[in-house]
């Protein structure tokens, strides 16, 4: 009898191991991929584009937009320190946009979320007159009031649109529906995004490849996606809406 309860208890014994490790390993193996893929709790993965969590309400989102941007020490350095050395790189941008024929001196070009405008008194300097720009805190005559979110302006009225602050939207599907709203068709958007680094505590989204954006502007077409240098932004990605055949 005993020796062969022994065999037998060593038979359950090796069989439940054999059963189990499996079992152990494979959870293991899962929450090790968790902790590796899955976003920070609290964050609502849409795919490539993430909303980032902690805007109670639009009002809050908008007080610390408005805290950045009426910093008197920032606005200070925007004006003087920063001021020709960021209007020098986005002029080079421009005159390459020029040399491809994506603007023109008789363009009528929109800035979005411009802040003190060095990027419109760029689009001056390169000889695009007709240009302005909108933010939440107006700097005449450059900038004026303006939420991006619900553009202060007619449908079709412009013939290029730039923004670099694409990471500030808190609603990014408002941001580009008024871009298309605002452009007339044939009309040309370039947005600078970070694509392969964060953005600053201003951020209100996280933007992981420009699949999002496509998706998105679906009244135009992807026009060219280029590496660029642009103040921690990494790509340009630039749509022309499209021409609607059978309306004016
Ligand atoms: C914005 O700044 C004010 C004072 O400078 C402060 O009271 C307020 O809490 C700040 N708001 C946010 C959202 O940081
Ligand atoms: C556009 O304007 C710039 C600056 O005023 C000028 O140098 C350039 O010749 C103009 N280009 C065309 C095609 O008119
Ligand atoms: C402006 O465009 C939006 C959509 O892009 C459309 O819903 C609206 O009817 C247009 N408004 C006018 C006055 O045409």
């Amino acid at each position: 009898m005993k020796t062969k309860t022994k065999p037998l208890f060593l038979k359950y014994f090796f069989f439940s191991l054999f059963v189990s490790i499996p079992i152990l390993l494979l959870f293991s193996f899962q929450s090790l991929r968790r902790k590796t893929t899955d976003p920070p709790p609290g964050n609502q993965p849409s795919g490539d584009l993430r909303i980032r969590p902690g805007y109670t309400s639009y009002e809050a989102y908008l007080q610390l937009q408005l805290n950045k941007t009426l910093n008197p020490k920032l606005r200070k350095i925007w004006t003087t320190r920063d001021w020709d050395r960021k209007i020098n790189v986005f002029a080079q941008f421009f005159q390459d946009l020029k040399q491809k024929q994506l603007l023109k001196n008789e363009s009528k070009a929109l800035c979005i979320g411009a802040r003190v405008g060095q990027e419109v008194e760029a689009l001056r300097r390169v000889g695009v007159a007709d240009s302005v720009g909108i933010d939440l805190v107006p700097y005449p005559p450059l900038v004026l009031k303006g939420d991006f979110h619900n553009q202060p302006f007619k449908n079709d009225t412009f013939d290029f649109e730039f923004s670099n602050v694409f990471d500030h939207a808190l609603y990014p599907d408002k941001f580009v529906g008024e871009i298309e709203r605002t452009l007339r068709p044939g009309g040309v958007c370039v947005l600078h995004v970070a694509l392969s680094r964060r953005s600053d505590k201003y951020s209100a989204n996280d933007l992981y490849s420009v699949r999002p954006l496509t998706e998105m502007f679906g009244r135009s077409e992807v026009v060219h996606v280029r590496t660029v240098d642009g103040f921690g932004l990494d790509t340009e990605v630039v749509f022309r809406k499209k021409k609607l055949i059978g309306r004016s």
